[in-house]
């Protein structure tokens, strides 16, 4: 697909300064997205995402007590040392490739006052460019990363895309989900959107579920926004006011993805990916065998 009639995507934004009161009580002294999902915090897999989609200007929003989020991804000569004086090159290998996995810049979001919010934060970083978002809390697994897919896909259209997914109908009050028409395989124009729906009111159950290229009209239309559901800046609310002067579309995504501030979404992102784990992996399926029998 050709990318020359429209500005390229070169940089993220991976919001990560929300309190995840749905993760209590780890979330009261740890970043949710430190949580580990095997041996990698949930943001490492964000950004590997990021990067695997070409994007490697990253600017992650963050707030109070999400230091970890920067020390994980800065140099630990302390830790190098220690791992060089016993010899195991392997491990000071893996930590170097962490810091230097792509270009990291941080800003605080001072209130926790919602997503749409937060990705306001990021206008002065990426100016007059299209960009992607990237929930911090959220992990997809494809062998063609989500966000690449999406990038594809607004290099074709111009306009600003979100990834959807369909979710049972009783689980629609937890998501944004898009009222939208079908205009090819896994490809929707979208007309609508609402946050958090009732089952019975939702237009349809094809849910939002954290991926985002979005051009730079959405800080307009962010601008504009008023706090709506939970007194929070509704990313969604702002999509909403988008649409009044641009158009968006959706890519229905068929791949696993783990909203890990979800316990629930958690746990089996942990067994999943452990059950992928080449060391462990084959002992553990063993293990779960034998415990459900
Ligand atoms: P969530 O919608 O999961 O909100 O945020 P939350 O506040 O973190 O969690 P709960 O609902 O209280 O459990 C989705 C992503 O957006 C970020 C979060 O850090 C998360 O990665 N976010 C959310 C912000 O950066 N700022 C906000 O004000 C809210």
């Amino acid at each position: 697909m050709s990318n020359t009639e429209h500005p390229t995507v070169k940089k993220a934004v991976i919001p990560a300064a929300g309190l995840g009161t749905r993760f209590l009580p780890i979330t009261k002294s740890q970043p949710k997205e430190m949580i580990p999902v095997v041996d990698k915090p949930t943001i490492q897999y964000v950004v590997e995402e990021a990067v695997a989609s070409g994007v490697n200007d990253i600017l992650i929003i963050t707030g109070r007590g999400k230091r970890a989020i920067e020390d994980h991804f800065d140099r630990s000569f302390e830790l190098e040392s220690v791992l060089k004086k016993k010899n195991d090159y392997n491990a000071v290998a893996k930590l170097e490739e962490i810091a230097k996995l792509a270009d990291i810049h941080y800003i605080r979001q001072k209130i926790a006052a919602g997503l749409g919010h937060a990705v306001l934060c990021a206008e002065k970083h990426i100016g007059n460019n299209p960009f992607v978002v990237l929930l911090g809390d959220a992990i997809t697994l494809s062998n063609n990363p989500c966000t690449r897919n999406l990038i594809e896909h607004y290099n074709k259209f111009g306009a600003s895309m979100v990834a959807v997914e369909r979710v049972p109908r009783q689980e629609v009050k937890n998501y944004g989900i898009i009222q939208a028409e079908k205009v090819g395989d896994y490809l929707y124009k979208v007309i609508d959107l609402v946050e958090k729906p009732s089952p019975k009111d939702a237009p349809s159950d094809l849910a939002m579920l954290g991926r985002y290229v979005l051009t730079p009209g959405i800080f307009k239309a962010l601008a504009q926004t008023k706090p709506g559901l939970g007194g929070e800046v509704q990313l969604t609310d702002a999509l909403k006011h988008l649409l009044k002067n641009e158009e968006i579309y959706a890519f229905e995504v068929t791949g696993p993805r783990y909203d890990i501030g979800n316990k629930l979404s958690w746990i089996k992102a942990t067994i999943e990916l452990a059950l992928l784990n080449e060391e462990f992996g084959p002992e553990l399926r063993k293990y779960l065998k034998e415990l459900l029998k």
